[in-house]
């Protein structure tokens, strides 16, 4: 077991927070009680250069566990803890689960701790940890960002999140969700929650491909609309409205079905591929006309108009 160190002052907004949270059920009071605790220590008894934005309340060690379980977490992956406290999530990701990465914390007596943690652990060339703003870090190279911070927190790296990080990138926060943009998972047990998101790859626009039904070759057009990681929107096979069926985009990964009459003909046509920039690539498994025999075929479409 890591040692612990005891919270410190944080400021106004995550004090006020803090007690928020004890609303609405039972398990949110707890939380907000005990960060309210952690807040109760008015002044910070070593030099910090700013008033902390998060108490510090520590994730425990089995929710560690399930957090990088849940994240899929591995030897490939650069994992970034915004908050580390005692550094405990990044150490255990490189220690349990062979990854590489680092914490940053404000505070610098945690900060500290968790160095000497990291040592003592045996993985300080893996696990590296910044005294240092977390509105200040570079999360770019994270391919999994692990948080325990608070909605409002949450809320204003959000953008940064969908902006900064690669699509794909695995994000995990005990605790507090992102508002309207739902976790792609979620685990509850007993009063703690995880939450998972999956970096959505930006596919709003247009995009256009053709298609060999039967002895033609019509223009499909589909209209995506995205809003976080749900897409939909209008589609078209040589101008004429089509159905679009569990259309689903997790990371880079798109798919969906588009379904219809084609010169007498009922077409089922199941998308999936990988987005990479303006250009999509899969396959489509197709079934044209209702006793035809399915068949799979390389898939490429190209964004003709991109949303601003
Ligand atoms: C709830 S604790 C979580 C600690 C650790 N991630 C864990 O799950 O055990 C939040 C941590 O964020 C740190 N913190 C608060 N505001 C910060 C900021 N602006 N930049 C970096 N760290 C901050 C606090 O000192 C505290 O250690």
């Amino acid at each position: 077991m890591m040692q612990r160190v005891p919270g410190r002052a944080m400021n106004a907004d995550a004090r006020r927070e803090a007690l928020l949270v004890r609303v609405p059920n039972a398990r949110r009071h707890l939380l907000g009680a005990l960060f309210a605790g952690a807040a109760c220590t008015v002044r910070p008894a070593f030099a910090q250069d700013r008033p902390l934005d998060v108490p510090y309340v520590p994730t425990g060690d089995e929710t560690v566990d399930r957090m990088l379980r849940m994240a899929n977490v591995g030897p490939k992956d650069y994992l970034i803890d915004l908050g580390s406290g005692d550094g405990r999530i990044v150490i255990t990701a490189a220690k349990q689960f062979g990854a590489t990465g680092f914490g940053v914390e404000l505070n610098g007596e945690r900060w500290k701790l968790s160095l000497r943690n990291a040592e003592k652990e045996g993985v300080a060339d893996r696990a590296t940890f910044y005294q240092r703003d977390l509105f200040d870090t570079d999360i770019a190279k994270a391919t999994v960002l692990t948080m325990y911070l608070l909605p409002t927190v949450n809320l204003k790296l959000r953008p940064r999140i969908l902006n900064e990080l690669r699509p794909g990138t695995r994000v995990v926060s005990h605790d507090f969700d992102m508002a309207e943009w739902q976790p792609d998972a979620r685990a509850d047990r007993g009063w703690t929650r995880i939450y998972l998101w999956i970096v959505p790859a930006k596919v709003e626009g247009n995009w256009a491909w053709k298609q060999t039904v039967g002895p033609a070759a019509p223009a499909f057009t589909i209209e995506l609309r995205q809003q976080f990681q749900v897409i939909s929107g209008p589609v078209r096979i040589d101008n004429e409205p089509y159905w679009l069926q569990d259309a689903r985009l997790r990371g880079e990964e798109i798919a969906f079905t588009v379904i219809g009459d084609a010169g007498g003909l009922r077409i089922r046509h199941e998308y999936a591929g990988r987005v990479a920039g303006e250009r999509i690539t899969g396959t489509v498994r197709m079934m044209n006309g209702d006793n035809a025999t399915p068949s799979t075929a390389p898939w490429s479409a190209v964004r003709t108009q991109k949303k601003p």
